[in-house]
Protein backbone atom coordinates (compact mmCIF):
# COMPACT_ATOMS: atom_id res chain seq x y z
CA UNK A 1 0.00 0.00 0.00
CA UNK A 2 0.92 3.40 -0.70
CA UNK A 3 1.88 6.07 2.18
CA UNK A 4 1.95 9.40 1.61
CA UNK A 5 2.22 12.64 3.93
CA UNK A 6 -0.27 14.49 6.02
CA UNK A 7 0.36 17.71 6.78
CA UNK A 8 -0.75 18.40 10.51
CA UNK A 9 -0.49 21.36 11.98
CA UNK A 10 0.08 21.58 15.60
CA UNK A 11 -3.54 21.85 16.12
CA UNK A 12 -6.51 19.54 16.03
CA UNK A 13 -8.44 20.21 13.40
CA UNK A 14 -5.46 19.27 10.56
CA UNK A 15 -7.23 17.36 7.92
CA UNK A 16 -4.79 18.35 4.30
CA UNK A 17 -3.88 14.95 2.47
CA UNK A 18 -0.97 15.85 0.34
CA UNK A 19 0.47 12.78 -1.86
CA UNK A 20 3.75 14.50 -2.95
CA UNK A 21 6.11 13.27 -0.28
CA UNK A 22 8.11 14.86 1.19
CA UNK A 23 9.02 17.96 -0.11
CA UNK A 24 11.03 19.46 2.42
CA UNK A 25 10.41 22.92 0.67
CA UNK A 26 6.71 23.45 1.91
CA UNK A 27 7.58 22.23 5.02
CA UNK A 28 5.86 26.11 6.61
CA UNK A 29 8.17 27.70 8.90
CA UNK A 30 4.86 28.52 11.31
CA UNK A 31 4.86 25.70 13.41
CA UNK A 32 3.65 23.32 10.69
CA UNK A 33 5.22 19.45 10.73
CA UNK A 34 4.64 16.95 8.41
CA UNK A 35 3.46 13.54 9.38
CA UNK A 36 2.77 10.18 6.94
CA UNK A 37 -0.71 9.52 6.25
CA UNK A 38 -2.72 7.43 3.63
CA UNK A 39 -3.21 9.01 0.35
CA UNK A 40 -5.54 11.73 0.21
CA UNK A 41 -6.90 14.34 -2.69
CA UNK A 42 -3.97 16.27 -4.44
CA UNK A 43 -3.63 19.54 -4.64
CA UNK A 44 -1.04 20.84 -7.65
CA UNK A 45 -0.80 24.14 -6.12
CA UNK A 46 1.70 22.30 -2.97
CA UNK A 47 3.72 20.51 -6.12
CA UNK A 48 6.86 22.34 -7.03
CA UNK A 49 7.47 23.84 -9.97
CA UNK A 50 10.91 23.76 -11.61
CA UNK A 51 11.60 27.11 -13.36
CA UNK A 52 13.08 27.54 -16.99
CA UNK A 53 16.66 28.20 -15.58
CA UNK A 54 17.13 26.24 -13.24
CA UNK A 55 15.48 27.27 -9.64
CA UNK A 56 12.76 25.66 -8.08
CA UNK A 57 9.97 26.93 -6.24
CA UNK A 58 8.24 24.85 -3.41
CA UNK A 59 4.71 25.27 -4.38
CA UNK A 60 2.91 27.50 -7.03
CA UNK A 61 1.87 30.34 -4.81
CA UNK A 62 3.35 33.90 -5.34
CA UNK A 63 3.00 36.89 -3.26
CA UNK A 64 1.64 39.48 -6.21
CA UNK A 65 3.61 42.82 -6.61
CA UNK A 66 2.01 45.27 -3.87
CA UNK A 67 2.92 48.57 -3.28
CA UNK A 68 2.21 50.07 0.14
CA UNK A 69 3.77 53.27 0.51
CA UNK A 70 6.51 51.97 3.68
CA UNK A 71 9.57 52.60 2.25
CA UNK A 72 11.99 55.64 3.27
CA UNK A 73 11.52 58.60 0.94
CA UNK A 74 14.51 57.88 -0.43
CA UNK A 75 13.38 54.59 -1.44
CA UNK A 76 15.57 52.35 1.15
CA UNK A 77 13.88 49.76 2.91
CA UNK A 78 11.94 50.23 5.80
CA UNK A 79 11.27 48.06 8.91
CA UNK A 80 7.62 48.22 8.30
CA UNK A 81 8.11 47.42 4.69
CA UNK A 82 10.85 44.25 5.59
CA UNK A 83 8.00 43.36 8.03
CA UNK A 84 5.61 42.90 5.81
CA UNK A 85 7.22 41.37 3.53
CA UNK A 86 8.53 38.67 5.62
CA UNK A 87 5.32 37.65 6.82
CA UNK A 88 3.96 36.63 3.82
CA UNK A 89 7.50 34.84 3.08
CA UNK A 90 7.24 33.34 6.36
CA UNK A 91 3.49 32.53 5.86
CA UNK A 92 4.12 29.80 2.51
CA UNK A 93 3.69 31.90 -0.48
CA UNK A 94 6.39 30.15 -2.40
CA UNK A 95 7.89 33.19 -4.11
CA UNK A 96 7.51 36.40 -2.22
CA UNK A 97 7.76 39.46 -4.66
CA UNK A 98 8.53 43.09 -3.60
CA UNK A 99 6.16 45.72 -5.13
CA UNK A 100 7.17 47.62 -7.73
CA UNK A 101 10.26 48.93 -7.18
CA UNK A 102 11.68 51.99 -9.70
CA UNK A 103 14.91 52.11 -11.33
CA UNK A 104 15.09 55.51 -11.84
CA UNK A 105 14.22 58.47 -9.71
CA UNK A 106 12.46 59.96 -12.67
CA UNK A 107 10.40 56.68 -12.70
CA UNK A 108 9.07 57.38 -9.12
CA UNK A 109 5.56 56.34 -9.61
CA UNK A 110 4.50 56.86 -5.34
CA UNK A 111 5.38 58.07 -2.08
CA UNK A 112 7.18 55.86 -0.10
CA UNK A 113 8.12 53.78 -3.14
CA UNK A 114 10.58 51.21 -3.22
CA UNK A 115 13.97 52.16 -4.82
CA UNK A 116 16.69 50.29 -6.58
CA UNK A 117 18.17 53.20 -8.81
CA UNK A 118 21.29 53.36 -6.25
CA UNK A 119 23.72 51.26 -4.46
CA UNK A 120 21.87 52.72 -1.07
CA UNK A 121 19.28 50.67 -1.47
CA UNK A 122 22.00 47.35 -1.08
CA UNK A 123 21.74 46.93 2.52
CA UNK A 124 18.10 46.83 2.93
CA UNK A 125 17.31 45.14 0.19
CA UNK A 126 20.31 42.57 1.20
CA UNK A 127 18.65 41.98 4.41
CA UNK A 128 15.27 41.53 3.00
CA UNK A 129 16.24 39.17 0.20
CA UNK A 130 18.05 37.14 3.13
CA UNK A 131 15.10 36.70 5.31
CA UNK A 132 12.67 36.18 2.47
CA UNK A 133 14.91 33.34 1.20
CA UNK A 134 15.11 32.06 5.22
CA UNK A 135 11.84 30.87 4.89
CA UNK A 136 11.79 28.52 1.66
CA UNK A 137 10.68 31.35 -0.24
CA UNK A 138 11.79 32.47 -3.55
CA UNK A 139 12.58 36.42 -3.28
CA UNK A 140 12.29 38.67 -6.67
CA UNK A 141 12.35 42.30 -7.40
CA UNK A 142 9.51 43.91 -9.49
CA UNK A 143 11.78 47.00 -11.02
CA UNK A 144 9.54 49.08 -12.19
CA UNK A 145 9.62 52.79 -14.16
CA UNK A 146 6.28 55.00 -14.06
CA UNK A 147 7.03 56.92 -17.25
CA UNK A 148 4.63 59.42 -18.15
CA UNK A 149 2.54 58.30 -14.83
CA UNK A 150 5.55 59.98 -12.08
CA UNK A 151 3.48 62.46 -10.65
CA UNK A 152 5.10 65.37 -11.63
CA UNK A 153 4.78 66.86 -7.83
CA UNK A 154 6.81 64.08 -6.85
CA UNK A 155 9.58 63.55 -9.11
CA UNK A 156 9.84 67.53 -9.27
CA UNK A 157 10.00 67.90 -13.15
CA UNK A 158 8.30 66.60 -16.33
CA UNK A 159 7.58 62.76 -16.52
CA UNK A 160 8.88 61.45 -19.33
CA UNK A 161 7.28 58.71 -21.71
CA UNK A 162 8.29 57.23 -24.96
CA UNK A 163 6.87 60.37 -27.06
CA UNK A 164 5.58 63.47 -26.29
CA UNK A 165 1.84 62.99 -24.00
CA UNK A 166 -0.13 66.28 -23.85
CA UNK A 167 -2.51 64.89 -21.17
CA UNK A 168 0.38 64.09 -18.36
CA UNK A 169 2.55 66.74 -19.64
CA UNK A 170 5.55 63.82 -20.45
CA UNK A 171 8.02 64.77 -22.68
CA UNK A 172 9.22 61.96 -25.12
CA UNK A 173 12.77 60.45 -24.41
CA UNK A 174 15.68 60.86 -27.04
CA UNK A 175 17.27 57.28 -28.01
CA UNK A 176 20.31 58.19 -25.69
CA UNK A 177 17.50 58.26 -22.88
CA UNK A 178 16.00 54.92 -24.07
CA UNK A 179 19.28 53.26 -24.42
CA UNK A 180 19.94 54.23 -20.30
CA UNK A 181 16.25 53.61 -19.47
CA UNK A 182 17.21 49.69 -20.91
CA UNK A 183 20.78 49.86 -19.27
CA UNK A 184 18.89 51.57 -15.68
CA UNK A 185 16.52 48.25 -15.79
CA UNK A 186 19.79 45.46 -16.32
CA UNK A 187 21.64 47.51 -13.42
CA UNK A 188 19.11 47.69 -10.76
CA UNK A 189 18.55 43.59 -11.65
CA UNK A 190 22.06 43.52 -11.52
CA UNK A 191 21.81 45.14 -8.26
CA UNK A 192 18.77 42.58 -7.42
CA UNK A 193 21.43 39.92 -7.65
CA UNK A 194 24.00 41.33 -5.77
CA UNK A 195 21.82 42.35 -3.09
CA UNK A 196 21.06 38.58 -3.02
CA UNK A 197 17.74 38.28 -4.75
CA UNK A 198 16.45 34.83 -6.76
CA UNK A 199 15.53 37.40 -9.41
CA UNK A 200 13.23 39.98 -10.55
CA UNK A 201 10.18 40.79 -12.99
CA UNK A 202 10.03 43.40 -15.76
CA UNK A 203 6.96 45.14 -14.34
CA UNK A 204 5.33 45.61 -18.49
CA UNK A 205 2.38 46.42 -17.19
CA UNK A 206 -0.66 49.07 -16.13
CA UNK A 207 0.53 51.52 -18.41
CA UNK A 208 3.72 52.10 -16.90
CA UNK A 209 6.57 52.69 -18.83
CA UNK A 210 7.52 49.62 -20.75
CA UNK A 211 3.99 49.12 -21.32
CA UNK A 212 3.76 52.88 -23.01
CA UNK A 213 6.70 51.57 -25.41
CA UNK A 214 3.96 48.92 -26.03
CA UNK A 215 1.02 50.74 -26.69
CA UNK A 216 0.57 52.11 -30.25
CA UNK A 217 -1.54 54.91 -28.62
CA UNK A 218 0.92 56.27 -26.69
CA UNK A 219 4.35 55.23 -28.38
CA UNK A 220 4.39 57.53 -31.67
CA UNK A 221 8.21 57.26 -31.85
CA UNK A 222 9.45 56.91 -35.84
CA UNK A 223 13.10 55.33 -34.94
CA UNK A 224 13.55 51.58 -33.92
CA UNK A 225 11.55 51.98 -30.74
CA UNK A 226 8.42 52.80 -32.26
CA UNK A 227 5.96 51.82 -35.20
CA UNK A 228 5.28 48.45 -35.25
CA UNK A 229 4.68 45.82 -32.89
CA UNK A 230 8.84 44.54 -32.97
CA UNK A 231 9.76 47.98 -32.72
CA UNK A 232 7.14 49.28 -29.86
CA UNK A 233 9.03 45.53 -27.55
CA UNK A 234 12.13 46.28 -28.69
CA UNK A 235 12.99 48.06 -25.44
CA UNK A 236 11.49 45.19 -23.38
CA UNK A 237 13.27 42.45 -25.17
CA UNK A 238 16.75 44.48 -25.01
CA UNK A 239 16.12 44.37 -21.49
CA UNK A 240 15.29 40.75 -21.32
CA UNK A 241 18.52 39.88 -23.08
CA UNK A 242 20.81 42.26 -20.92
CA UNK A 243 19.79 40.40 -17.77
CA UNK A 244 20.31 37.33 -19.41
CA UNK A 245 24.00 38.32 -20.32
CA UNK A 246 24.85 40.52 -16.99
CA UNK A 247 23.29 38.04 -14.32
CA UNK A 248 23.70 33.95 -13.63
CA UNK A 249 22.28 31.56 -15.56
CA UNK A 250 19.61 30.51 -12.81
CA UNK A 251 18.80 34.07 -11.80
CA UNK A 252 15.18 33.87 -12.53
CA UNK A 253 13.35 37.04 -14.77
CA UNK A 254 9.72 37.03 -15.31
CA UNK A 255 7.85 39.78 -17.27
CA UNK A 256 4.00 40.98 -16.05
CA UNK A 257 1.75 42.44 -19.00
CA UNK A 258 -1.59 43.72 -18.89
CA UNK A 259 -3.48 41.79 -22.25
CA UNK A 260 -5.98 44.71 -22.32
CA UNK A 261 -6.37 48.77 -21.99
CA UNK A 262 -3.83 51.35 -21.76
CA UNK A 263 -4.49 51.50 -26.05
CA UNK A 264 -2.86 48.00 -26.19
CA UNK A 265 -4.22 45.38 -28.57
CA UNK A 266 -5.18 41.81 -26.94
CA UNK A 267 -3.62 40.27 -30.40
CA UNK A 268 -0.59 42.26 -30.28
CA UNK A 269 -0.11 41.20 -26.73
CA UNK A 270 -0.94 37.82 -27.29
CA UNK A 271 2.00 37.71 -30.20
CA UNK A 272 3.88 39.25 -27.90
CA UNK A 273 3.71 36.81 -25.30
CA UNK A 274 4.19 34.12 -27.50
CA UNK A 275 7.42 35.68 -28.76
CA UNK A 276 9.27 35.87 -25.39
CA UNK A 277 8.15 32.46 -24.12
CA UNK A 278 9.17 30.61 -27.16
CA UNK A 279 12.55 32.32 -27.35
CA UNK A 280 12.92 31.42 -23.66
CA UNK A 281 15.01 34.13 -22.10
CA UNK A 282 12.50 34.61 -19.14
CA UNK A 283 11.69 31.92 -16.45
CA UNK A 284 7.79 33.32 -16.20
CA UNK A 285 5.03 35.22 -17.35
CA UNK A 286 2.80 37.08 -15.66
CA UNK A 287 -0.72 37.99 -17.05
CA UNK A 288 -2.09 40.90 -14.69
CA UNK A 289 -5.67 40.08 -15.73
CA UNK A 290 -7.13 41.84 -12.31
CA UNK A 291 -9.93 39.81 -12.70
CA UNK A 292 -8.84 35.83 -13.47
CA UNK A 293 -12.68 35.32 -14.78
CA UNK A 294 -13.02 37.83 -17.19
CA UNK A 295 -14.15 38.22 -20.81
CA UNK A 296 -11.74 40.40 -23.18
CA UNK A 297 -13.08 43.78 -23.54
CA UNK A 298 -13.12 43.62 -27.43
CA UNK A 299 -16.07 41.85 -28.53
CA UNK A 300 -14.25 40.27 -30.93
CA UNK A 301 -11.93 38.19 -28.53
CA UNK A 302 -14.86 37.32 -26.21
CA UNK A 303 -15.75 33.40 -27.17
CA UNK A 304 -13.39 32.90 -24.01
CA UNK A 305 -12.27 34.13 -20.95
CA UNK A 306 -8.64 36.50 -21.11
CA UNK A 307 -7.11 33.78 -19.25
CA UNK A 308 -8.08 31.00 -22.22
CA UNK A 309 -6.43 33.43 -24.67
CA UNK A 310 -2.80 32.96 -22.91
CA UNK A 311 -3.27 29.64 -21.73
CA UNK A 312 -3.35 28.61 -25.41
CA UNK A 313 -0.07 29.68 -26.40
CA UNK A 314 2.96 28.14 -26.80
CA UNK A 315 4.84 28.34 -23.29
CA UNK A 316 7.59 26.37 -24.67
CA UNK A 317 9.86 26.02 -20.66
CA UNK A 318 8.10 29.70 -19.59
CA UNK A 319 6.08 29.07 -16.90
CA UNK A 320 2.50 31.02 -16.93
CA UNK A 321 0.42 32.25 -14.19
CA UNK A 322 -2.11 34.96 -13.92
CA UNK A 323 -3.22 37.13 -10.90
CA UNK A 324 -6.75 38.88 -10.58
CA UNK A 325 -9.61 38.07 -7.74
CA UNK A 326 -8.64 34.60 -6.55
CA UNK A 327 -9.62 35.40 -2.95
CA UNK A 328 -10.57 31.82 -1.36
CA UNK A 329 -8.78 28.32 -2.21
CA UNK A 330 -11.88 26.73 -4.37
CA UNK A 331 -10.95 30.02 -6.84
CA UNK A 332 -7.22 29.03 -6.41
CA UNK A 333 -7.67 25.19 -7.13
CA UNK A 334 -10.07 26.15 -9.88
CA UNK A 335 -7.61 28.22 -11.52
CA UNK A 336 -4.54 26.51 -11.38
CA UNK A 337 -6.32 23.50 -13.16
CA UNK A 338 -7.44 26.02 -16.05
CA UNK A 339 -3.65 25.47 -17.43
CA UNK A 340 -1.86 27.75 -15.45
CA UNK A 341 1.44 26.76 -13.75
CA UNK A 342 1.32 28.77 -10.86
CA UNK A 343 -1.33 31.35 -9.47
CA UNK A 344 -0.32 35.09 -7.79
CA UNK A 345 -2.82 36.28 -5.45
CA UNK A 346 -2.71 40.64 -4.18
CA UNK A 347 -5.92 40.91 -2.23
CA UNK A 348 -6.14 37.60 -0.60
CA UNK A 349 -2.67 37.84 1.03
CA UNK A 350 -2.83 41.20 2.19
CA UNK A 351 -6.09 39.73 4.08
CA UNK A 352 -4.46 36.61 5.25
CA UNK A 353 0.15 36.70 5.01
CA UNK A 354 -0.56 33.00 5.53
CA UNK A 355 -3.10 32.33 2.76
CA UNK A 356 -0.90 29.42 1.51
CA UNK A 357 0.03 27.73 4.74
CA UNK A 358 -3.71 28.07 5.61
CA UNK A 359 -4.91 26.58 2.74
CA UNK A 360 -2.49 23.73 3.12
CA UNK A 361 -3.88 23.04 6.58
CA UNK A 362 -7.61 23.29 5.42
CA UNK A 363 -8.52 23.60 1.97
CA UNK A 364 -11.78 24.34 2.61
CA UNK A 365 -10.82 27.58 4.72
CA UNK A 366 -13.36 30.96 4.70
CA UNK A 367 -10.85 34.22 4.02
CA UNK A 368 -12.60 36.81 6.09
CA UNK A 369 -14.86 39.03 4.69
CA UNK A 370 -14.12 42.82 3.14
CA UNK A 371 -13.97 45.17 4.68
CA UNK A 372 -11.90 44.33 7.14
CA UNK A 373 -10.88 46.48 10.51
CA UNK A 374 -7.84 48.71 10.39
CA UNK A 375 -6.55 46.10 13.60
CA UNK A 376 -7.00 43.47 10.95
CA UNK A 377 -4.52 44.69 8.94
CA UNK A 378 -2.38 45.97 11.37
CA UNK A 379 -2.15 42.30 12.74
CA UNK A 380 -1.34 41.20 9.38
CA UNK A 381 1.31 43.29 9.51
CA UNK A 382 0.47 46.52 7.58
CA UNK A 383 1.75 49.82 8.95
CA UNK A 384 -0.62 53.16 9.15
CA UNK A 385 0.64 54.39 5.81
CA UNK A 386 -0.13 50.84 4.03
CA UNK A 387 -3.34 50.77 5.85
CA UNK A 388 -4.25 54.88 4.45
CA UNK A 389 -3.00 53.61 0.82
CA UNK A 390 -5.84 50.34 0.99
CA UNK A 391 -8.17 52.84 1.68
CA UNK A 392 -8.33 54.15 -1.88
CA UNK A 393 -10.08 50.14 -2.77
CA UNK A 394 -13.12 50.77 -1.91
CA UNK A 395 -15.11 48.47 0.49
CA UNK A 396 -11.87 46.81 1.79
CA UNK A 397 -11.40 48.52 5.21
CA UNK A 398 -14.98 49.69 7.53
CA UNK A 399 -13.40 51.96 9.83
C1 LIG B 1 -2.66 47.80 -2.96
C2 LIG B 1 -2.24 47.29 -4.31
C3 LIG B 1 -1.00 47.61 -4.80
C4 LIG B 1 -0.58 47.13 -6.05
N1 LIG B 1 0.70 47.38 -6.48
C5 LIG B 1 1.16 46.82 -7.60
C6 LIG B 1 2.52 46.96 -7.98
O1 LIG B 1 3.35 47.54 -7.28
N2 LIG B 1 2.91 46.38 -9.14
C7 LIG B 1 2.03 45.69 -9.94
O2 LIG B 1 2.43 45.17 -10.98
N3 LIG B 1 0.75 45.51 -9.57
C8 LIG B 1 0.30 46.04 -8.43
N4 LIG B 1 -0.98 45.81 -8.03
C9 LIG B 1 -1.79 44.81 -8.74
C10 LIG B 1 -1.61 43.44 -8.05
O3 LIG B 1 -0.31 42.96 -8.22
C11 LIG B 1 -2.60 42.39 -8.59
O4 LIG B 1 -2.33 42.11 -9.92
C12 LIG B 1 -4.04 42.85 -8.44
O5 LIG B 1 -4.27 43.35 -7.14
C13 LIG B 1 -5.04 41.74 -8.75
O6 LIG B 1 -4.86 40.68 -7.85
P1 LIG B 1 -5.84 40.48 -6.57
O7 LIG B 1 -7.23 40.50 -7.08
O8 LIG B 1 -5.39 39.15 -6.02
O9 LIG B 1 -5.57 41.61 -5.63
C14 LIG B 1 -1.44 46.32 -6.82
C15 LIG B 1 -2.72 46.02 -6.33
C16 LIG B 1 -3.11 46.48 -5.08
C17 LIG B 1 -4.46 46.07 -4.56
Amino acid sequence: MEWFFLLLRTSKNATYLDPNPPFESSNPSDGTILKPLKWGKMSQLFTPLNLNHATTMKNRFMLAPLTNCQSNDDGTMSDEEFKWLTMRAKGGFGLTMTCASHIQEIGRGFPGQMGIFSDKHLPGMTRLAKEIKSHGSLSIVQLHHAGMRAPEALIGKRPVCPSDNKETNARGLTVEEVHELRNDFIQSAIRAEKAGFDGVELHGAHGYILCQFLSSDINHRTDQYGGNLENRGRILKEIIEGIRASCSANFILGVRLSPERFGLQLSEIKEFAQNIMIEGNIDFLDMSLWDVFKKPNEKESQGKTLLEHFTELDRGNVKLGAAGKITNPSEAEKIISQGLDWIMLGRAAILHHNFPNLHLTDPNFIPVQLPVSKDHLRNEGLSDNFIEYMKRWEGFICD
